[in-house]
């Protein structure tokens, strides 16, 4: 009898998984139960108060029921929760709310009781001072050594820790926020964000358009403004403001190409804001205001590829978005697509190739490193922390993956699967068997005895990469390589007509065994201690690590004193990791520089200086 009763439950539950099985369901880096209640609009109201480092304020959510359920599952990490009100019978009342046990990866689920009718929630909060989507920055640590500086970087599951959510990109919601900041500051988010010169201290925001929580973006500082047309401007620090409008001139044009390829550009404005130089990442593609590295601003353009990246989420990635960090290859490896595709478009083909070769080169290099299983498009990520497992594998296999369909499907008949793609997914979210059934759908069934879907499945599910995947190759770099070839058994370099991709790859593929002697003749010619190209300062430091060069280490350690992104950063400590003098060196110089560091940053540099097993 209690056997068969337990067969009993055991079916029936079987049955509700079967069809409960929501795309929120599947994310397993969120508390949120979209499936029960969720939460389609966001009114934000916040103070960004930098004495205490910390946001201040209320989360309000709309709230859209699907189930007789009176809870509401929230996400949160290092919040603290004030108190929490629900809206019934026309007035704001004090509901219940618990706090689960602190996950490491995921943070705290926040239960709300919602009884049954409320049709709003509001959620009064304060962050805190080590919130990991956050950081702060005293004034001393800017560039105009006035006013302090404070941002977010939200993807992938850090909006949780400063604004309790529904932390999963399959939800899209809708926001608007009021601010306040102490007056001379400028607060902006990515929203409507207005080009007037107020600086009153209190700003309104509204994003009309449906995005995904890690999309909730916001930053003040003593920002100026310079438009690069009437729909791009940039916003910054002032001493960078008018090099960055320059850098970045062309950002109008790859707008007009990628509307030409993918259909219009949907969010309005499109500006940059650039960051501090402790900004963690490249670029961040906020909607309406990406958020850029100052280390791409190089004076020569050559660096601007990160702008047609950020850009090109807002086709893949804001519009049609991955519905978990499994199918995070979904926003990455399309934009790395459209990314060469809008540098071909403006520069050509040999300047798209030499891109294309680099990322190839660091996907190999990444491939050693990376268990089997991480070099998988649709990861089994299990509930490890996405930032943890981050690697050139959703970008670089992502964008060969569409080259190889591409090469195979021929271009015409590619790019108007994209495009019906981004119109037929707009403002939705995504999983990889969801476009993996669209594929099947529109190009494979339609196109038959092109690409089976064994093919893809080898793609999509298999380690490595398949034996014909693309293997981009550069002209421009083989001859670099028999330049290098020569100037090694002592010939000269003609180097003038190099641009910053020919340096890269020279540098890159030098020889491990050059002599000291090498190391020296290059760097009196081309004085590559002192370069101020960020790129290649990096391939060159971490040369100087790897060959003992000491004639570098000062600059190694302004290098990782002032820049605090950390693409550039790890593979310096990762380098110097591995001899017990070097790590003393680097921990000593880790230590100087973690004040100024983001969260993300000084996450990931001290598991490889500390943490080594
Ligand atoms: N959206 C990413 C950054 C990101 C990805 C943050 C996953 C957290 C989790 C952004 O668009 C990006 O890819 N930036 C790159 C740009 C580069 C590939 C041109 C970067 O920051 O290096
Ligand atoms: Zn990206």
């Amino acid at each position: 009898m209690l056997f068969s009763k337990q067969w009993f439950l055991f079916i029936a539950m079987a049955i509700v998984g079967l069809f409960s099985s929501t795309a929120a369901a599947e994310d397993a880096h969120s508390y949120a139960r979209l499936d029960e209640v969720s939460t389609p609009h966001l009114e934000l109201d916040l103070a960004i108060d930098f004495d205490r480092k910390q946001l201040r304020g209320f989360a309000e959510y709309t709230l859209q029921r699907h189930s007789n359920s009176n809870l509401l599952y929230l996400d949160s990490s290092q919040l603290t929760i004030d108190k929490a009100e629900i809206w019934q019978h026309d007035q704001w009342q004090p509901t219940k709310f618990s706090l689960g046990d602190v996950h490491p990866s995921l943070g705290q689920e926040l239960i709300v009781d919602i009884g049954s009718t409320a049709t709003k929630v509001r959620i009064h909060y304060h962050t805190a001072t080590t919130a990991s989507g956050l950081q702060w920055l005293t004034p001393a640590q800017t560039a105009g050594k006035k006013h302090p500086f404070m941002f977010s970087q939200s993807q992938p599951i850090h909006s949780r820790s400063w604004i309790p959510i529904q932390d999963t990109p399959a939800l899209r919601l809708t926001y608007n926020a009021r601010l306040t900041t102490p007056a001379g500051l400028l607060a902006v988010m990515s929203a409507d964000n207005s080009l007037s010169d107020n600086r009153d201290g209190e700003y309104f925001f509204s994003m009309p358009q449906a995005i995904p929580p890690y999309l909730i973006a916001i930053a003040a500082g003593d920002l100026a403004i310079q438009a690069i047309s009437d729909k791009v401007a940039v916003f910054a620090e002032q001493y960078i403001v008018d090099q960055a409008a320059w850098e970045f001139a062309d950002t109008p044009a790859m707008i007009e190409a990628t509307e030409a390829m993918y259909g219009p550009y949907r969010w309005d404005r499109y500006d940059l804001l650039i960051l501090p130089p402790s900004f963690p990442f490249g670029g961040m593609e906020n909607p309406r205001l990406s958020f850029i590295t100052p280390t791409v601003v190089s004076g020569d353009r050559s660096l601007i590829n990160l702008i047609a990246h950020e850009l090109a989420h807002s086709w893949s990635g804001n519009l049609v978005t991955n519905a978990s960090w499994r199918d995070l290859w979904i926003n990455e490896g399309f934009t790395s697509y459209v990314e060469n595709r809008i540098m071909e478009a403006l520069f050509g083909t040999e300047r798209a190739v030499m891109e294309q070769a680099l990322g190839y080169q660091d996907l190999l290099a990444n491939l050693e490193l990376l268990e089997p299983n991480d070099t998988i498009l649709n990861i089994d990520l299990g509930t490890r922390h996405p930032d943890d497992v981050f690697s050139q594998v959703p970008y670089v296999k992502g964008q060969l993956f569409l080259m190889y369909l591409e090469e195979q499907f021929g271009r015409e008949t590619f790019d108007k699967f994209l495009r019906q793609y981004f119109d037929d997914f707009a403002f939705q979210s995504i999983s990889t068997a969801q476009f993996k059934a669209y594929l099947q759908r529109e190009l494979l069934a339609k196109h038959p005895q092109v690409v089976s879907m064994d093919k893809i499945n080898e793609w999509i599910h298999q380690p490595g990469l398949p034996e014909d995947a693309p293997k981009p190759q550069s002209d421009a770099f083989a001859k670099v390589e028999q330049q290098m070839n020569r100037w090694l058994k002592g010939g000269a370099l003609q180097t003038d007509s190099w641009t910053t991709h020919e340096w890269l790859h020279f540098i890159n593929n030098l020889p491990l065994d050059i002599s000291a002697d090498n190391m020296a003749r290059l760097d009196r010619e081309f004085n590559l201690t002192s370069i101020q190209n960020s790129e290649i300062a990096h391939a060159w430091l971490k040369l100087s690590i790897i060959k003992k060069y000491e004639p570098a280490r000062d600059r190694l350690r302004s290098y990782l004193l002032t820049i605090g992104r950390n693409k550039l950063v790890s593979p310096l400590y990762r380098e110097l990791a591995k001899t017990p003098d070097n790590l003393k060196w680097a921990r000593a110089v880790y230590e100087q520089a973690k004040p100024g560091y983001h969260p993300l940053t000084q996450t990931v540099n001290e598991a490889l200086l500390y943490n080594k097993d």
